[in-house]
């Protein structure tokens, strides 16, 4: 009776019951059967059907809300970069539009509302709808009060600035508050935001990794559906293997990760976006606000790849080679790429990192988290591997591993 449940869950969320493990489920059942006093699951079963309400918090107690404002700063200092150097010039009247989901208890969205004020737009010039399945979540996320759990790592710069402190507890200003639109909505849902205008910026991160697969491929359509042409993508760590094969290519920077929506003519094979050279994502709290991110003065440039020409260079252009093929879903011909480039370069832990990706989306788990593993062991503070590994471990259900990398990812951001 409980897989009935777990099936249901699947049908309903897309929730992959391994991605969270089968005991979190059962225990979460088994504790709402407490809380109301039934006994047999069958006649659990029969409650959730009849009752909408209860379906709500059967959610609640199955689902992963863990957020912090910032979470991976390099994402936000990549919109502030693209809006100023790409989207306001092309758009000078326009209206930003973008979309955060899942966004839990709203830290992702009011993150997004900050780094597009802190970009210099006024609240006029942007539009941000942020959807999550759990409406407790969304409650917490309209009152938008918030403790230490919610501010993580070194750049808290905008504490001071857009929150009120008092009792330890960190209120956002209303001028905030008032620029998020939360919306109550099952991404698993094919109909999904079915009516709305398209998105010049979606964020969708941490959340396909807990969908099973045919959720997973029915949302990256979804999300190609809600994204204009040339509009950005940004995914989790984990996520970015996903994207592999599809309209989506990938921005060439060394922590945000960040997809381009191409258009349906344009080749996915010939086009690969590239950021430009002087591009620096860190964000220095010392300097005035409107320099604090550091961007280039030039615009992108787009190159496509020459594979025979790059080959013949430097060893570093095999591994740019190895992500190109890997973005256009050439897995067999990444792996190779990766292995001559490590030929050349024993110690190199993002090629191990890549090598790993490319086995997860193979679907190969176990020698994803080798290497990881060996890229871990190679590079100690590497925070994508270190992210890959959790993440992969969480999938597993090992959730002892998974937090004890997620405390060194913790302290590494401190
Ligand atoms: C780990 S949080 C991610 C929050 C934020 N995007 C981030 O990366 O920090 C996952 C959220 O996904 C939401 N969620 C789970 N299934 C969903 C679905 N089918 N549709 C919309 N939201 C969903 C959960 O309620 C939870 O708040």
């Amino acid at each position: 009776m409980q897989s009935v449940i777990e099936a249901l869950l699947k049908s309903k969320i897309g929730l992959d019951v391994n991605s969270i493990g089968y005991g979190a489920i059962a225990s979460a059942i088994y504790q709402r059967m407490a809380d109301c006093g039934i006994k047999q699951i069958s006649s659990y079963l029969a409650h959730l059907q009849d009752s909408p309400q209860e379906w709500d918090i059967l959610i609640d107690s199955v689902i992963v809300p863990e957020t912090w404002f910032f979470r991976e700063p390099e994402s936000f200092a990549f919109l502030k970069h693209y809006v100023l150097s790409e989207w306001l010039p092309k758009k000078p009247q326009g209206v930003l539009r973008v979309l955060s989901v899942p966004c839990a208890t709203g830290e992702e969205p009011y993150s997004i509302a900050i780094a597009l004020l802190e970009a210099g737009l006024t609240s006029a010039q942007f539009h941000i709808d942020a959807v999550d399945i759990s409406k407790q979540c969304l409650l917490k996320a309209q009152r938008a009060i918030y403790d230490n759990y919610s501010f993580r790592g070194n750049h808290l710069f905008f504490q001071e600035r857009y929150f009120e402190s008092r009792n330890s507890r960190y209120y956002l200003r209303k001028s905030v508050k008032n620029l998020v639109n939360f919306i109550n909505a099952n991404l698993a849902n094919p109909h999904f935001l079915v009516n709305t205008q398209v998105y010049d910026v979606v964020f969708c991160r941490n959340l396909l990794i807990y969908f099973d697969s045919a959720t997973k491929e029915q949302t990256i359509h979804i999300l190609e559906r809600l994204l204009i042409e040339g509009g950005l993508l940004f995914v989790a760590h984990a996520e970015a293997a996903l994207l592999m094969k599809t309209q989506f290519v990938s921005v060439r920077q060394s922590s945000a990760i960040a997809y381009k929506k191409l258009s349906n003519h344009q080749n996915l094979v010939e086009k690969t976006y590239t950021i430009p050279s002087n591009y620096k994502s860190t964000f220095d709290p010392q300097l005035p606000t409107q320099n604090r991110y550091q961007f280039p003065i030039e615009n992108k440039v787009e190159v496509p790849p020459q594979k025979s020409e790059a080959a013949n260079n430097l060893n570093t252009d095999l591994l740019e080679l190895a992500k190109t093929a890997a973005n256009r879903g050439c897995l067999d011909e990444a792996v190779q790429l990766c292995n001559d480039y490590l030929n050349q370069n024993q110690m190199n832990a993002e090629a191990y990192v890549l090598l790993g990706q490319v086995q997860q989306a193979m679907g190969d788990n176990e020698q994803a988290a080798q290497y990881f593993h060996k890229a871990i062991y190679l590079q100690p503070s590497h925070e994508a591997a270190l992210t890959h590994l959790a993440l992969l471990k969480e999938q597993q259900g090992d959730r002892i591993s998974a937090n004890l990398l997620w405390q060194r990812i913790y302290r590494l951001q401190r």
